[in-house]
């Protein structure tokens, strides 16, 4: 059912919303002029990637975790609960399977009953450690399903089989996208993910930590261009439910980004080498040519300016005084 609000705004619930990607989204969508359900447990979350949000009349925010069910009465869900970095997922691994599949079919069961349509936030982890690149969304992947990144990578694959099959099964109107990478200002500062662990330790003036030689490859898109490209998918006519990759196809290697990160911080940290954790691929990469096609879609901001804007945010959040260089200690 769809219920129209004053100026053709709609009631959009976005699960995980007080996340690093989803309080993006919560304000691009309150931008937009629509009227925002933002559901999270705050797992990995943050009110204060949302406290902006909090006083908005056209925003609401409810802490509930999301393998319980939920109702409400909304137009669209956008369905991005799920802690995205290896540091929270493995936290609680059953918890993160739980997260991905009955949330899912709570999510799923909600779109059913409000017959809305139901965006679901998958992964470039569903690939695995690929053996095709750039990975096309017809690759069916290469995955460990009992390693430690399981709980994500097959939790994440079931969420999708399940997305499937409510579409086969009842006509749910079901988008997926598979999201590659992304960075952006609201990353958490201690969850291990490369870009963020490498801006705090450059202003911290720790070394930065290259896991394995550093010659793997990520690709990294920016939020807003994410965002951006997940509303175009919602935006879609209702025969195409994806999958779709969405990511930045500019490879860099992890040893580049490590030296970016020095460069842009003006720092005087080293960089040192550890051993790759277990699972870890070797090569990311998405082809876009669906996205590109289908939602006349590709990433915008180069590598550099957001870069540029994480640093500038981490450096607010870390009150970031000049900090102490390794060569001038003692
Ligand atoms: N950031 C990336 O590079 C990336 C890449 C691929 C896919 N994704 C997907 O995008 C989505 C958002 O990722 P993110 O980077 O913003 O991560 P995040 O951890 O910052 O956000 C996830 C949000 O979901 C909430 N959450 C977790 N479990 C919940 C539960 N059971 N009930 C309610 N809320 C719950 C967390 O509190 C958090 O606010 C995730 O589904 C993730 O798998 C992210």
């Amino acid at each position: 059912m769809r219920i129209f609000l004053g100026g053709g705004s709609l009631r959009i619930l976005v699960t995980g919303g007080a996340g690093f990607i989803g309080s993006h989204l919560c304000d691009y969508l309150i931008n937009q002029g629509h009227d925002v359900l933002c559901v999270d447990n705050l797992f990995s979350g943050s009110k204060d990637n949302i406290r902006h949000l909090l006083d908005h009349s056209y925003f609401e925010f409810i802490r509930h975790d999301i393998s319980q069910p939920f109702f409400a009465e909304v137009d669209q869900i956008y369905h991005l609960a799920c802690p995205a970095s290896p540091v929270h997922y493995q936290y609680n691994p059953i918890k993160t399977i739980k997260t991905n599949v009955m949330g899912t079919i709570n999510m799923l069961g909600l779109a059913k009953r409000i017959r809305s349509r139901i965006l679901l936030a998958s992964t470039s982890e569903v690939y695995g450690n690929p053996s095709v690149h750039p990975q096309q969304e017809a690759y069916w992947g290469n995955v460990n399903p009992i390693g430690i990144r399981s709980c994500y990578d097959e939790g994440k694959r079931v969420a999708e089989t399940l997305m499937m099959d409510y579409h086969r099964q009842n006509g749910v109107d079901i988008k997926i996208v598979r999201i590659f990478n992304t960075y952006g200002p609201r990353m958490a500062i201690n969850d291990g993910r490369v870009i963020s662990n490498f801006i705090v330790q450059a202003l911290r003036g720790e070394n930065l930590t290259v896991y394995g030689d550093g010659t793997q490859t990520r690709s990294f898109c920016y939020v807003s261009d994410l965002v951006e490209g997940m509303v175009r998918m919602v935006g879609t006519d209702n025969i195409f439910t994806g999958p779709v990759n969405l990511g930045n196809p500019t490879e860099s290697t992890i040893l580049e980004i490590a030296e970016k990160v020095l460069a842009l911080t003006e720092s005087k940290s080293r960089i040192v080498f550890k051993p790759l954790p277990l699972d870890d691929p070797d090569r990311r990469c998405p082809d876009i040519t669906t996205a590109r096609n289908r939602l006349s879609w590709q990433p915008k901001v180069p590598l550099h300016e957001g870069l540029e804007e994480v640093i500038g945010y981490f450096k607010e959040k870390l009150n970031a005084k000049p900090q102490p260089q390794p060569e001038s200690l003692g």
